[in-house]
C-alpha cells in the first residue's frame, strides 16, 4: 500500500502550523510500520534543495499559461519527499497571504496530477489536506485516474473561495462543476467544499471536532451543512505528537533535560534559569503561550486574568506572531507589567521548547481548536494545560475539578462560552500552585499520558486498509470474467 500526502506544508522543510507536524510525524510513523509513503509539497524559497535530485521539468498548462515545474526529490528518514518548484509562484517571502493564492496553489495541484500521469509513482490512496490540495480529488476523477482520496480538514475556516471563472481559469475545470453545484459554496467557488464533497472518505483531526463540524450548521459559513452530506464517511482520527522532537529527556534546548524521575526538582531548575535569563524575580507561578496569535487561539480574553496573576505576582510568557491586533494587546500588557510579563514577538523553536519545558501552566483558550498540538507538548513537558472545551482539547486533556479525585486528571478545562469560566480557570490554577501534592499528582498524570504518533498512526491504518481493501475488491470483482 502506498500513501501520497500532498501538502502546502511539511516539516522538517516548511512550517507555518500543526500541519506541518502532522505530515512529518504521520509519515515518519508509517514508515516504522513499513507502509510506504510520499510526501508532495512545494519547494518555497527558504528551502535548501542544492542537495536535493532533480527528477524532471514538466511543462503544466493552466488555461492560457504554459508553465514549468520543477521537480526534486529527497528523503527523510525511509520516506520520499518530492518538491514542486516554480520561481514565480513559491520563490516568495512567505508561504501564504498572497492575493494569487488560488492561482498557485492551483498550479501545485495541476502539477501533482501531471507528476502521477508521468512518473512512476502510483498511490494507493491520495491524501490531501485543507483547501490548498482540495481540488485534487475532483482533479484526479476529471483526468480519469481513479485512486483513492482522503481529504482531512484540520482548519475549516480557510477555504480557499473565490469567483465561478477560476474553475476554468486556474484548475482547466469546466463551468459545468459549478453550475451543477459540485464547487458552488453559496454563491462563490470553493476549493474546501469542492474536496468534501468529491473525497472518498472526509477526516478531520480529533473525534469531538468531527462532531462540532457537524453539529454546528452556522460557523465557518454554514460548511457543516456540507459535511452533513458526507456524515456516513466522515472520521475524526486525533494527531499524535513526534516524541523524538519534543522529549523532555533529550532536548538540546533545555538547560536541565528530565524525565519522570527527575522532573522534580529538574523542571524547577530549568524555570529558574529561563526567568533570569529574562531578568525576571523566581517566585510565583510561571504561565506560558506558545501560539499564533489569530482569533481562532482567543487571546483576546487575555486581559480578563491579567489583574490576577499581576496580584499573584506570577508571571507570564508569551511566544508567538500573528493578527497585529492581538499583538498590539500582549505588547501593550509587557509593557505594562514589565516585571511579570515577557513577549516574544516571532517564532524561536529553542525559546519554544524552554517555555514547555519551564512554565507550570500553558495557557490556550482557543475559540475552536480541530486538535491542537501545543497542550500534548506541555503535558509531555509536565507542564499543566488550561485549555478551553472545544475540539481536540477536549479529547486530549482531562479535566482536575477540586471537587473530584485526581484520577487521571491532568489539566484544567473551561468553557469558553461563558468569559468568566476563564477567570475561574485561573483561580484553580492559583489553588493547584498552592498544594504541592496536587500539583505534582497532575505534572506526572501528564507525563504519563500517551500520544505518540506511533500509537496513533494505527488509526490511519486501519482507515487506509478500509480503503484499499474494499477497493482492490471492486477492482478484482469487475474484472472477473463474467460466466
Ligand atoms: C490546524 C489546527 C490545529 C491542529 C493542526 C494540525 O493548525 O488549528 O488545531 O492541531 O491544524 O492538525
Amino acid at each position: 500500500m502506498k500513501i501520497h500526502f500532498v501538502t502546502s506544508e511539511a516539516l522538517p522543510f516548511s512550517k507555518t502550523g500543526g500541519l506541518a507536524d502532522v505530515i512529518f510525524g504521520l509519515s515518519s510513523a508509517l514508515c516504522k510500520k513499513e507502509i510506504s509513503s510520499i510526501v508532495v509539497s512545494p519547494l518555497y524559497s527558504d528551502i535548501d534543495f542544492s542537495s536535493f535530485e532533480k527528477v524532471c521539468s514538466l511543462p503544466i498548462t493552466m488555461n492560457w499559461r504554459q508553465l514549468v515545474a520543477d521537480i526534486y526529490r529527497t528523503n527523510i528518514n525511509g520516506v520520499d519527499y518530492f518538491f514542486i518548484g516554480n520561481d514565480y509562484y513559491f520563490k516568495r517571502e512567505k508561504i501564504y497571504g498572497y492575493d494569487d493564492e488560488i492561482e498557485r496553489f492551483a498550479f501545485f495541484n495541476l502539477s501533482y496530477i501531471e507528476m502521477i500521469k508521468r512518473l512512476n509513482i502510483r498511490p494507493d490512496i491520495v491524501s490531501v489536506h485543507d483547501w490548498e490540495t482540495a481540488m485534487i480529488p475532483l482533479l484526479l476523477k476529471h483526468n480519469n485516474l481513479n485512486f483513492k482520496t482522503i481529504l482531512t480538514i484540520h482548519n475549516p475556516a480557510f477555504q480557499g473561495s473565490s469567483h465561478s471563472g477560476a474553475l476554468y481559469d486556474y484548475f482547466n475545470l469546466p463551468y459545468e462543476y459549478f453550475e451543477n453545484g459540485t464547487c458552488r459554496f453559496h454563491d462563490y467557488f470553493s476549493c474546501l467544499k469542492t474536496g468534501i464533497v468529491t473525497c472518498d472518505v472526509l477526516t478531520t483531526v480529533s473525534k469531538t471536532h468531527a462532531k462540532e463540524l457537524l453539529n454546528d450548521l452556522v460557523s465557518f459559513n454554514g460548511l457543516g451543512h456540507i459535511i452533513k452530506l458526507r456524515k456516513k464517511n466522515f472520521v475524526g482520527i486525533t494527531n499524535g505528537l513526534d516524541y523524538e522532537e519534543f522529549n523532555p529527556a533529550s532536548d538540546e534546548y533545555i538547560e536541565y533535560p528530565y524525565d519522570l524521575t527527575t522532573v522534580f526538582p529538574e523542571k524547577q531548575m530549568n524555570q529558574d534559569f529561563l526567568l533570569d535569563s529574562i531578568r525576571f524575580k523566581k517566585d510565583g507561578a510561571v504561565f506560558g503561550i506558545i501560539s499564533r496569535l489569530t482569533e481562532q487561539k482567543g487571546l483576546d480574553i487575555l486581559p480578563l486574568v491579567i489583574d490576577k496573576i499581576i496580584k499573584e505576582n506570577a508571571k507570564l510568557i508569551v511566544l508567538g506572531s500573528g493578527q497585529p491586533q492581538y499583538e498590539r494587546i500582549i505588547e501593550g500588557l509587557s509593557k505594562k507589567y514589565p516585571k511579570n510579563i515577557f513577549y516574544y514577538c516571532g517564532y524561536s523553536n529553542s525559546f519554544a521548547h524552554k517555555i514547555y519545558a519551564s512554565c507550570d501552566f500553558l495557557l490556550m483558550p482557543s475559540r475552536y481548536e480541530p486538535c491542537g498540538l501545543s497542550q500534548l507538548v506541555a503535558k509531555r513537558y509536565g507542564t499543566i494545560p488550561i485549555v478551553s472545551n472545544v475540539g481536540g482539547l477536549v479529547d486530549t486533556v482531562v479535566p482536575y475539578r477540586k471537587e473530584k479525585a485526581i484520577n487521571k486528571a491532568d489539566g484544567i478545562v473551561f468553557d469558553i462560552s461563558k468569559e468568566e469560566e476563564f477567570v475561574k480557570a485561573i483561580d484553580l490554577a492559583f489553588i493547584v500552585y498552592n498544594d504541592k501534592s496536587t500539583l505534582k499528582k497532575l505534572i506526572k498524570n501528564a507525563m504519563n499520558y500517551k500520544s505518540s504518533w506511533n500509537d496513533t498512526v494505527v488509526s490511519y491504518i486501519t482507515l487506509y486498509k478500509k480503503i484499499y481493501f474494499a477497493f482492490t475488491w471492486w477492482r478484482r470483482y469487475l474484472r472477473r470474467p463474467f460466466n
